[in-house]
């Protein structure tokens, strides 16, 4: 069986698409090794140290404040927890070792890479890209995840490693977490829709953000007769999740766009939504997604967006967790887009009071597999908020 080991005594693990590379034994151990690290500090650290708040810390802030703490406060002590710096250290640099690991596969057989989207670059599905779109600035100034160069990078001549990276972190690194494919985001949200607007049966469907279209492939598996389009602005991720979608046989399209201002006519989609887009976005750049996602609906069509929960759905000890995602994992915008007050974003873009939602998902992988929800992106769940045109 072709395997992500070479020859390894390890267990195999099939490759899942043509895209993902094949790894000798000294890599296998180190991507193993990043995996367990990983779990570990997830699984078996992170509910340790919610002891030590609510044995030492939470009292200790109580007793000085004369009240309940805010995440901001929570999040400030357990800064200077001893326990806590060591967690949000190995945190980040098993982060750093995956990068590292999946940069030198890539960089070692970056040439099988170029000539594997080569082969796959007629589809099914096409990819259109444009060389003069601007990135925005909230992601020309920071590098995302701690990643160099984050999502949009181009070193050469049709780049695609930032997809790959991307890709092999969330489905070799993660492996397990979101299932084989990292697609449980898209089969369980595209069941929610099926089902929550039955009357929907969607012929266009736009994904904002796609990356490489972890989600947009489940999306077209279920709606198979819908047209499925995914944006996004990052060219090395588009290029590879087409090749990517091609070797899973899918016939999706990829298209370099900016969500806040698309090319495509008014009222042309029955389905708009993003996963995990709007917290890496712009506190500015948001009410303008928004804004887009209702002037592409056509009346009745569905605006879905996935992301970590808002602030106001957690306890704040739950919501101080973000703290390391803000200060070490470069995404500073959690710290406010989780707080806006989105409904009235919806409302203010043109939609109905009245016409938004929020629903928490359960994982698909999660009631089919039996996976531990402590090992997964979201505890088991996705939260969804949105509006109905
Ligand atoms: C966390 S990833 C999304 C993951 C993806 N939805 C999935 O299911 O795997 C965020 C993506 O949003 C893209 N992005 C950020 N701002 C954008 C914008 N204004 N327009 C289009 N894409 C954007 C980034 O390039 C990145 O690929």
């Amino acid at each position: 069986m072709t395997s992500l080991a070479i020859g390894s005594g390890l267990p195999d693990q099939p490759i899942p698409h043509a895209m993902i590379l094949p790894v000798g034994d000294d890599e296998f151990e180190a991507e193993l090794f990043c995996r367990e690290l990983n779990l570990f500090l997830e699984a078996t650290m992170r509910p340790r140290l919610r002891t030590i708040y609510e044995t030492r810390i939470h009292p200790e802030l109580v007793e000085r404040l004369g009240r309940e703490p805010t995440r901001r406060e929570i999040a400030k002590a357990m800064r200077e927890v001893e326990v806590n710096k060591l967690w949000y250290s190995l945190r980040t640099q098993t982060q750093q070792a995956m990068y590292k690991v999946a940069g030198e596969i890539i960089e070692r057989q970056a040439p099988s890479l170029k000539q594997a989207a080569r082969n796959l670059e007629n589809g099914p599905g096409t990819l259109t890209l444009d060389p003069d779109l601007e990135i925005p600035r909230y992601m020309q100034a920071l590098d995302t995840h701690n990643l160099q160069g984050g999502y949009h990078t181009e070193r050469e001549a049709d780049d695609l490693r930032a997809g790959a990276i991307y890709d092999r972190n969330m489905t070799v690194n993660r492996m397990g977490m979101q299932g084989a494919l990292t697609d449980d985001s898209g089969i369980t949200m595209s069941g929610w829709i099926e089902s929550a607007f039955p009357d929907l049966k969607p012929k266009r469907i736009l994904e904002m953000g796609c990356t490489v279209g972890h989600t947009l492939v489940p999306f077209k598996q279920r709606f198979p007769d819908a047209e499925v389009i995914g944006i996004d602005v990052a060219a090395p991720c588009l290029r590879y999740g087409h090749a990517r979608a091609a070797a899973l046989g899918a016939d999706v399209h990829f298209s370099q766009q900016n969500a806040e201002t698309t090319n495509f006519p008014d009222g042309s989609f029955d389905l708009v939504y993003s996963y995990i887009l709007l917290h890496e976005t712009s506190a500015k750049a948001l009410p303008n997604i928004i804004r887009e996602c209702h002037r592409l609906l056509r009346p009745g069509g569905v605006m879905m967006h996935g992301e970590a929960p808002q602030f106001d759905e957690l306890d704040a000890y739950t919501a101080s967790l973000r703290d390391w995602d803000i200060t070490c994992n470069y995404e500073p915008f959690m710290d406010t887009i989780y707080e806006l007050n989105l409904e009235e974003i919806y409302r203010d873009a043109g939609f109905a009071p009245g016409a938004s939602f929020r629903h928490f998902i359960p994982s698909e992988h999660v009631r089919k597999n039996g996976v531990d929800p402590r090992i997964t992106r979201n505890g088991g769940k996705f939260f969804v908020t949105g509006a109905v045109k």
